[in-house]
């Protein structure tokens, strides 16, 4: 029996990645499928006609089915929310609050110091919260979140170094997809031959959300990494999907390039330990080729849930450089999301 879970916001463009990552999977099912009062009511098809984004039809099943509002009451026990921030963040709790296992792209959850904020091969301990939060709050239900797809790039790719050499700073430009901004996104007028030096709140949420990630559980809260900073340049660019990341880090420790390496090839987490569906086998890939990662090239490895390092070199001011990259809404958005569902499937927190 697969596990029955609704969409919130399935008609956008993270929602129409959720549709087709779940439409055959394993452990979970569609059920139901929820966006706005514009949409509801309608057949999901028809919800979505003129905006459907991806390479991929509409699965039949799911085409047909009758678009609700996000309230409680939606026949599934896993939510996952694709949600417009301005409207995500009560929604949720509602949904918790009525016993829904809530796990949600949007940002407004992200700080909160009882709700955890995973990639899940960084920082699944951090999952112990979660009775916590239930308890604090009275839920039967829990919400978890992912961070900002900027992140998921060079976070997984600068985690295993701080642990092993302690990063002390990182100065990390983006360049991000259009995709990311949603549908319809950013203008074409403004992108197309051009680079916007500005996302509104993304050099904020780069450089502090990592530093959750990076922390730990002490008592009844997670606390931030001490003595880590981060400084970000956040761009959008003429790409369709898949964020760039190019990463400038001083260490505590200076490591050589043969350990830095060396602890992006063992690194591995519990979606690899326990061969979750959407892990990807190796949890980073560090290519060797002087001119990848690519977003054309590398955005699909493992499916979309790859992250692909290269051009690791001594930097002149700080320690080393390097680049990354990940597919923005597939490991960045519904996939990091699915993986995160997955993994609390296989703990046996969705019972
Ligand atoms: N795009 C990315 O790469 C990315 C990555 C990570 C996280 N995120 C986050 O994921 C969330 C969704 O992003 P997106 O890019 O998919 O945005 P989007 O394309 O603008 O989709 C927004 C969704 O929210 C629904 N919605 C809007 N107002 C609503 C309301 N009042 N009540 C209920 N539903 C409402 C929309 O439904 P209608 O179609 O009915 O209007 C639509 O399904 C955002 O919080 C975003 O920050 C996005």
């Amino acid at each position: 029996m697969k596990i029955r879970v609704g969409v919130l916001g399935a008609t956008g463009a993270v929602g129409q990645r959720f549709v087709q990552l779940l439409s055959d999977h394993p452990y979970f099912e569609i059920a139901e499928v929820a966006a706005s009062e514009r949409s509801a009511g309608k057949h999901y098809k028809e919800a979505v006609a003129g905006k459907w984004i991806l390479d991929f039809d509409i699965p039949a099943q799911i085409a047909s089915m009758t678009v609700k509002e996000c309230k409680p009451g939606l026949a599934c026990k896993v939510v996952f929310s694709a949600l417009d921030s301005s409207v995500a963040g009560p929604i949720e709790e509602d949904f918790a609050k009525a016993g829904y296992y809530v796990v949600s792209n949007s940002k407004n959850h992200r700080f909160d110091e009882d709700v955890p904020m995973l990639i899940p091969e960084v920082n699944s301990d951090h999952l112990g919260i979660i009775p916590v939060q239930q308890k604090k709050r009275g839920w039967k239900g829990f919400i978890t979140v992912k961070p900002n797809c900027s992140l998921q790039s060079y976070l997984v790719a600068l985690a295993p170094l701080h642990r092993k050499f302690g990063v002390k700073r990182a100065i990390v430009t983006t360049m991000q997809a259009v995709s990311g901004a949603g549908y319809p996104g950013v203008a074409s007028l403004d992108i197309l031959d051009n680079l916007v030096p500005y996302i509104g709140g993304e050099e904020e949420k780069s450089e502090k959300e990592p530093l959750k990630i990076l922390g730990h559980i002490e008592g009844d809260r997670i606390v931030d990494a001490k003595g880590v900073k981060f400084s970000a340049h956040c761009n959008r660019v003429n790409i369709v999907d898949g964020h760039t990341a190019t990463v400038s880090v001083e260490f505590e420790r200076k490591p050589t390039r043969e350990e830095i390496i060396a602890s992006w090839d063992e690194f591995s987490g519990e979606p690899q330990e326990l061969a979750l569906p959407s892990a990807p086998k190796r949890a980073i890939v560090y290519r060797t080729e002087e001119n990848r990662p690519q977003p054309r090239l590398d955005r699909m490895q493992d499916g979309g849930m790859g992250i692909v390092v290269g051009r690791l070199r001594p930097c002149n001011v700080f320690d080393y450089r390097f680049v990354c990259l990940s597919h923005n809404t597939i490991r960045g958005a519904a996939g990091g999301a699915v993986l995160i569902a997955e993994l609390l499937h296989r703990k046996g927190m969705l019972q």
